[in-house]
């Protein structure tokens, strides 16, 4: 078994040894102690929680509130691994005092670095100011849902030469800005092999292709828990039609007076 990281700063030395690497998300304590069993980086407390835990159609509708107690709830199944809060939707564009607020908040609930999606002018002031405070910082490219939900339906992000100079520019500002990793979402795989090789820091994808240095996807997805099927997942297992066979075996059985058993009574 792959020892576990003590900082995010170890998986830029995965990078110079060409070592791949797995990150997954969990919003809940029990399958942050799944995670913590295993050979997975670190654990993404994302704001996917929303579409893929609370039911919700948009990760804008949910705030900081609802990712420190999730936090909170993966840090006690994480015990060795590191754990990662998502800022949510506004909550650290309003000004840095806020975002510091913020990110403390997370902090405090267990995280132990902190993922941002996009690009700006602000955002890199911002990186720098967390960076000096010791606390760690994951940007997020290509298709940021946060960004880029209100277009609709998540699209690939960077064909054309424009937009995938300027992921490239944005990824190598970030970099020099002092962030630890970064995510890319929905780019095409030559775009994410171009800008993996282009900075020092890790990069991990989730429908970029086969050379990011790691890979993230979304538990939930991965198992089948939902129902989302899309060409960049792979369904690994299909928990919700095996959690309906087992639950039907329960109803069946106790329809039909096979439970409980004698060996159940007391
Ligand atoms: O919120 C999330 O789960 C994410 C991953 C898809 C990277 O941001």
């Amino acid at each position: 078994m792959r020892e576990k990281i003590k900082s995010l700063e170890e998986l830029s030395l995965y990078k110079k040894q060409a070592k791949k690497f797995c990150v997954l998300t969990a919003y809940d304590f029990q399958t942050a102690k799944i995670l913590d069993q295993l050979e997975i980086e670190f654990i993404l407390v994302g704001d996917s929680l929303a579409n893929n835990f609370l039911g919700l159609k948009d990760t804008r509708e949910i705030g900081i509130e609802e990712i420190a107690y999730h936090t909170r709830a993966v840090s006690r199944g994480a015990q060795e691994t590191i754990v990662v809060a998502d800022l949510p939707f506004m909550s650290y564009q309003i000004s840095q005092e806020k975002t510091l607020e913020n990110i403390y908040r997370l902090f405090k609930a267990g995280a132990r670095a902190f993922k941002i999606e996009g690009y700006s002018k602000e955002l890199l002031k911002l990186i720098s100011k967390v960076n000096d405070l010791g606390l760690p910082l994951i940007s997020h490219l290509g298709f940021t849902p946060q960004i880029l939900a209100s277009q609709g339906k998540a699209k690939v992000q960077g064909k054309n030469e424009f937009q995938a100079q300027e992921l490239l520019r944005q990824a190598k500002e970030l970099t020099a800005a002092g962030v630890k990793a970064l995510v890319l979402e929905l780019v095409p795989e030559n775009l994410a092999k171009k800008i993996t090789e282009s900075i020092s820091i890790p990069t991990i994808g989730i429908g970029a292709g086969r050379f990011c240095d790691g890979q993230i996807l979304v538990t939930e997805d991965l198992l089948g828990r939902n129902q989302f099927r899309a060409k960049f997942i792979k369904n690994y297992l299909n928990q919700h039609e095996e959690s309906k066979i087992a639950i039907s075996s329960f109803i069946r059985e106790v329809q039909t007076d096979k439970f409980p058993k004698e060996e159940n009574c007391f």
